[in-house]
Formats: structure tokens, sequence, C-alpha cells
């Protein structure tokens, strides 16, 4: 079973991707965070840097693309192409109504139709420029009713898509509840094409399980689960459990790397602060852990802070996994 590191935004950008790679190689591929394809066919300074192929050296690395507009896809896909990518994610998932207010990611999802006439096209297009370029999909089971990925799974079985990538929640759902693996079982013999399972997956416990109830998906993506304890899919493979030194380590390095790269402190604190929430979780006390990082004023405070809890902080149950 491949593992897929989810892309999220603002989180797991190149610096994150790297500082990762060097601490944990066991992911089989990073999926960045989207760029949106403009129609004044340009990206933006960030984006540019983010799949900078000299920021992903030795990763396995995959953009993804944010559209509704087959031309500006093809032209994002070309862009790509030339920088030496071979696959690109086109995101059908994304709830944020910055997105879906425009009809893009999740709510896209709600009009087959214009889906199934922007895939026509996109492919059409891709296939004379950049034949060689695969496209995968991050999807959803649909906008309202997580049924709605039958007719969805058939729309993509039209379309020579390399692989399917299904956040198992509607549009509506968000990230919130229980994921709906029963209905990801359901699509893996409908499917022409290979599929990934993505979903609050959080321990290795629930992994083995996923794998033996999803017999013939290609893999699955995890998001949260790794931010929370970036051991998980060593842990997953049979591997060490998280240890302090190594989380200590891993912080130390990305902490750094942020602080030579991001423009000023207020950023660095904002992406320490955001990775601690989730990586409070491991951690016995983990009010106190979050009370005393969220106090932290500069980056020393937040250095000092975070020496502090890796001393004196037990994780909650002596491993990685919570
Ligand atoms: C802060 C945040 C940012 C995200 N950014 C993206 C994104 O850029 N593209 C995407 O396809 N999904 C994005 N997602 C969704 C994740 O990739 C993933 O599908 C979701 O977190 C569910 O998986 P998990 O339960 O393993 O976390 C984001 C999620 C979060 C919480």
């Amino acid at each position: 079973m491949k593992y897929y590191f989810a892309p999220m935004e603002g989180i797991t950008g190149y610096i994150y991707r790297n500082v990762h790679r060097r601490h944990f190689p066991e992911i089989d591929r990073y999926y960045m965070p989207f760029i949106s394809a403009h129609a004044s066919h340009s990206m933006k300074h960030k984006e540019k840097e983010d799949i900078r192929p000299a920021n992903n050296a030795g990763l396995f690395a995959v953009p993804q693309v944010l559209t509704k507009n087959a031309e500006d896809f093809a032209w994002t896909v070309r862009e790509l192409c030339d920088l030496g990518y071979r696959e690109v994610n086109l995101n059908l998932g994304c709830p944020s109504p910055t997105v879906t207010t425009k009809g893009r990611g999740a709510a896209f999802l709600g009009r087959p139709e214009e889906l199934r006439e922007f895939f026509s096209r996109s492919f059409e297009l891709i296939g004379k420029d950049t034949p060689e370029m695969k496209i995968s999909v991050k999807t959803r089971l649909g906008t309202e009713d997580p049924n709605e990925i039958h007719d969805l799974i058939r729309l993509y079985n039209e379309f020579p898509i390399c692989e399917v990538i299904v956040h198992a929640r509607t549009l509506r759902e968000m990230y919130e509840g229980e994921a709906h693996t029963g209905v990801f079982a359901s699509i893996l013999s409908e499917s022409v094409h290979p599929l990934v399972y993505n979903g609050n997956i959080y321990r290795s416990e629930e992994a083995a399980r996923l794998e033996e109830q999803f017999d013939g998906a290609s893999g699955m993506m995890i998001g949260r689960g790794l931010l929370r304890n970036p051991a998980l899919v060593r842990e997953i493979r049979g591997g060490e459990r998280l240890q302090m030194h190594e989380l200590a380590s891993f912080h130390r390095q990305l902490f750094e790397a942020y602080r030579d790269v991001l423009p000023g402190p207020k950023p660095v604190l904002a992406r320490m602060k955001e990775l601690w929430w989730y990586m409070s979780m491991l951690f016995e006390d983990r009010e106190y852990v979050l009370k005393k990082v969220r106090r932290a004023k500069t980056l020393t405070d937040m250095e000092i802070v975070s020496e502090r809890i890796f001393m004196e902080q037990p994780f909650a149950d002596e491993g990685g996994e919570v």
C-alpha cells in the first residue's frame, strides 16, 4: 500500500516537506498545496517558490491545481511539465467558501455536466500539448449526499485519469464527523482507475483495519494524522514509534528553516503555533502544552517553551501515537 502526505495549504509547503523528508523518509509522495490556475496565465511568487524543482530536490512531490477552466488548466499543466513534473493533481475537494463560491474545488462536483465538458476539453488540450503528463484527481464523495460518488466515479471512468484520491466526506461535511469508509469500500469495484483513500487516519491500528477493509485500493493519503505524529507512516509500516528526541529535532530544524526563509518573526510564530495545535495532541497534558505555546510572543519565547515541553512533558502513551 502506498502512503501519501496530503496537501495542506499554509502548512505543508516546501520548507515543511523538506524537513519532514529528512527526518521521516517513509512517505511515497507529497502532494503540494494547490496553486490556482489564473486566467492571466501567471503564477504568484509564493506558488513559483513552492513548485521550483530546486526546492523539491529528492522529494516525490506532485503539484496540485485548482481551476474550473480547461484552457487555464492546460496552460498550468504545460508550465509544470516544462519544470519536469509528470503528474498534476486536480483539486475537486476544497470546501472553503472562498473557493466554492467561485464554483471551484468541491463545488464543481455539484455540476457534473460542466465537469464532464471540463475533462473533455482538458484531456483534448493536454493530449495535444503535453501527452507525457498524467492527471490525477482529489475528490470528495459529493456535495450533499455521500452516494453522489457513484455517478462521479462513472464520470471519472470516462477519462484517462491516472488515480482518484477520495476524501470520504461531502462538501457539506467539511472536515467534521466520521468519514464514510463503507461508501469508499463500495466504489472500489466501480472505478476503472486506482483509488486512494483519505480521511481521519490517526493511528497505525486504524490504518491496518482500513487496509484490510479496502482490498484493491492503491494507497492511503494522510493529512492531519501526519501533522500530529510525523512518524505515523513509519509506525504503520511496522517501524519504530516516534521518539521525543526525534520530534524535538524535527521541530528545531523546521523552526530554523522557517526563520531563514519567512519574512520576519510574525509568520514564523504563526506557523509554529499552527503546527503545535496538531503536535500537542501527542502529549499527556495537551491543554498545558497549548497554553504555554499560545503565550509565546517572540521567537525566543517559542524556542524556550518548545525545548521545555520536549524535556518535561511526556507523550500521552509513552509512544508516538494518541
Ligand atoms: C489546513 C488545511 C489545508 C488544506 N489544504 C488543502 C489543499 O491545498 N489541497 C487539498 O486538496 N486539500 C487540502 N486540505 C485537505 C487535506 O488534504 C485532507 O484531504 C484532509 O485534511 C483530510 O485528511 P486527514 O483526515 O488525513 O487530515 C487541507 C486541509 C487542511 C486542514
